[in-house]
């Protein structure tokens, strides 16, 4: 009897809550279902349908939204550390990943991303990025059950968990998709079809190429059905087309029901491309905001624990919007793309003045905004620069291209960097590039030839780049393997799935027999997890890492030494970091109230500070 009145209760209270956050929103929500598709009855089923997920969401899920919607700040703490993998790669499946969670705990990460895991099928998946079914785990990686216990396990330890939803489009072996290839026009509708290449051609005139080389055009033309449909990434990931309620509605449905499992981080894929119109770019056109932005609102109704992480890789103008305004949010989190991009345009040319102005540009954003920083993921590096500012100085977009690649390959400059090219566009004479970080830093070619001073020095630019992106403001995310140096991996050349995507040269498998070298100091691996650990340890044991700290770069007067500052509440940091393979003597232009290095503890003074090659600095305020 009493069990069933606290039950009762308990209900009651739920309602409540769900009814407040729903009343809220209603309006806002309204409006804009109504301005994208004038459709109440579609609008009232998806109503219903946030009701029946919340209903559905267990009670673990339901407390943790409560505390998280009271403490709104709660990601963007200091101790926030990421890291993202291949369930396959890392650990052969979920069980083997939560097997692994005392590892992941051994490097300090409390979010970890787990690269796409829906069904998928073999040979033509983007590795994951082409979803058959959106509920159901990839066999040989696990089961729905499987995902929600190491969901609940991993928030036992409080790791939070990130997955993919890969909104843009959907395998061309999805249940609609074959329903669309056998003429079912309710399927057809789902998806952007053309029986003559008159529209497609139209739109390639304004469309750009995701992949030019290895997925060209943005049409398929699927003999079998005598239609033509977009595919704007490779011919077997068919466009959704956001124009159709249906599509908007059921791919909600799909991603309460993901949330529900236990994620705390949605990434939202390739979201700038998911509205479509003739003779635009199909890139960000308004209707996504209005999208993501009802997004935004049903998860802050249903499960507000929930962060959405917009994939937005493109130019700050560009990114900057995903983050929606103050009254209106958008997404929690985006990419630091360009300043990720830019940090390798740094080690390349060991001058740091256009780092320097990036970060000025994402310094002077508003504190709330939160980004991810990173040195590597799972694609490869476009070369987004600001190319205006670099005119300027005489460099031109192609040329200077072509030495990044060339120099990231090991042909040019004084590079020790190895790793593959992507994309080559024959026609721009663009192309991408593909290599771990520790390739790209010269361990690998320093562990080949065997030369002691060149690992040396490439260990020490490697863990420099990671104190470098720990100072920034937002959270860090290490890209597995990168915390005991992993090289590239060359075998994906031998597996005909993957020989034409040379990202797979940096989407290796953990190596778990060189991981256990970590607690050998004199090893590489024991190295740079060591360094790393104690950057991670002092990040999220000074509060001046949190993200809304002040942030501003600082000249120092020489263009291979860059400066930042961050400070909180009395608390001040200086970082020094040399991006040139020499030793440099800089002059900080900050007042010097008297610092101490953190990592030796010795005193250092402003006005003339000794920095070796690839070394750093945390100068903290006395
Ligand atoms: C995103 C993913 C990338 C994938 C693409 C298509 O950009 O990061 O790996 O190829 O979406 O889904």
């Amino acid at each position: 009897m009493k069990k069933n009145s606290k039950s009762q209760k308990q209900l009651q209270d739920a309602t409540e809550i769900y009814k407040e956050r729903f009343d809220k929103h209603y309006d806002e929500l309204k409006w804009l279902y109504m301005e994208l598709y004038d459709n109440s009855s579609m609008f009232a089923e998806l109503c219903d349908n946030m009701m029946h997920f919340f209903s559905e969401r267990n009670e673990q899920l339901k407390s943790m939204d409560c505390s998280r919607e009271l403490c709104n700040d709660w990601y963007k703490q200091n101790d926030m550390l990421g890291m993202m993998f291949y369930i396959d790669n890392f650990a052969g499946n979920m069980k083997g990943v939560k097997s692994k969670l005392d590892y992941i705990e051994k490097c300090n990460v409390n979010y970890i991303h787990l690269m796409p895991f829906l069904e998928t099928p073999e040979g033509r998946s983007d590795g994951g990025y082409a979803v058959s079914d959106f509920r159901k785990v990839q066999e040989n990686l696990g089961s729905m059950k499987e995902l929600e216990a190491l969901a609940n396990a991993c928030h036992k330890k409080g790791i939070n968990v990130c997955m993919d939803f890969v909104m843009n489009h959907t395998s061309e072996d999805h249940e609609w998709a074959k329903k669309a290839r056998q003429g079912d026009g309710e399927y057809m509708s789902r998806y952007f079809f053309f029986d003559n290449s008159e529209l497609p051609s139209l739109y390639e005139k304004t469309v750009p190429q995701v992949f030019p080389t290895t997925a060209p055009g943005n049409f398929t033309w699927l003999p079998d059905a005598g239609h033509f449909v977009m595919t704007t990434f490779y011919p077997y990931q068919w466009d959704l087309n956001y124009k159709n309620p249906r599509v908007f509605n059921e791919m909600m449905y799909n991603f309460l029901y993901l949330a529900n499992r236990g994620i705390d981080i949605i990434r939202i894929d390739a979201v700038p491309y998911i509205w479509k119109e003739l003779n635009t770019s199909c890139r960000n056109l308004p209707q996504v905001h209005t999208i993501v932005r009802m997004m935004r609102m049903i998860s802050e109704i249903v499960c507000p624990g929930v962060l959405l992480l917009g994939e937005v890789v493109m130019e700050p103008a560009k990114v900057v919007p995903y983050f929606g305004t103050v009254e209106k949010p958008e997404c929690h989190m985006l990419y630091n793309v360009t300043t990720m991009a830019t940090t390798w345009h740094t080690v390349a040319t060991r001058d740091v003045r256009l780092l320097k102005r990036q970060l000025d540009i994402v310094n002077s954003l508003p504190k709330d905004y939160v980004f991810l920083n990173y040195l590597r993921c799972h694609d490869d590096i476009g070369w987004g620069l600001d190319y205006d500012t670099l005119r300027l100085e005489g460099i031109e977009e192609r040329s200077h291209k072509q030495y990044l690649n060339d120099y990231f390959q090991g042909y040019a400059g004084e590079s020790n960097s190895r790793g593959e090219l992507y994309n080559a566009d024959p026609v721009t004479g663009d192309a991408r590039f593909c290599g771990t970080t520790a390739s790209m830093c010269g361990i690998e070619k320093a562990a080949s030839t065997q030369d002691d001073e060149m690992m040396e020095k490439a260990i020490r630019l490697d863990v420099m780049l990671h104190a470098y992106m720990f100072m920034q403001s937002g959270i860090p995310v290490l890209y597995s393997g990168d915390e005991i140096g992993q090289f590239n991996d060359y075998t994906y050349k031998e597996n005909p799935n993957k020989a034409d995507d040379s990202r797979y040269i940096h989407r290796g498998a953990m190596n778990w027999t060189l991981a256990e070298n970590i607690s050998k100091h004199d090893t590489t691996e024991g190295k740079i997890f060591n360094a790393l650990k104690q950057l991670e340890q002092i990040r999220k044991s000074e509060k001046v890492f949190v993200s809304n700290a002040d942030t501003w770069t600082v000249e120092t007067g020489d263009k291979s030494v860059l400066c930042m500052g961050r400070y909180l509440d009395g608390d001040k940091i200086i970082g020094l970091f040399n991006f040139s393979e020499y030793d440099k003597t800089v002059s900080v232009s900050e007042t010097d109230d008297g610092y101490a290095d953190m990592i030796s503890g010795k005193d250092i003074k402003l006005n003339e500070v000794h920095i070796p090659a690839y070394r750093f600095y945390y100068l903290k305020k006395k």
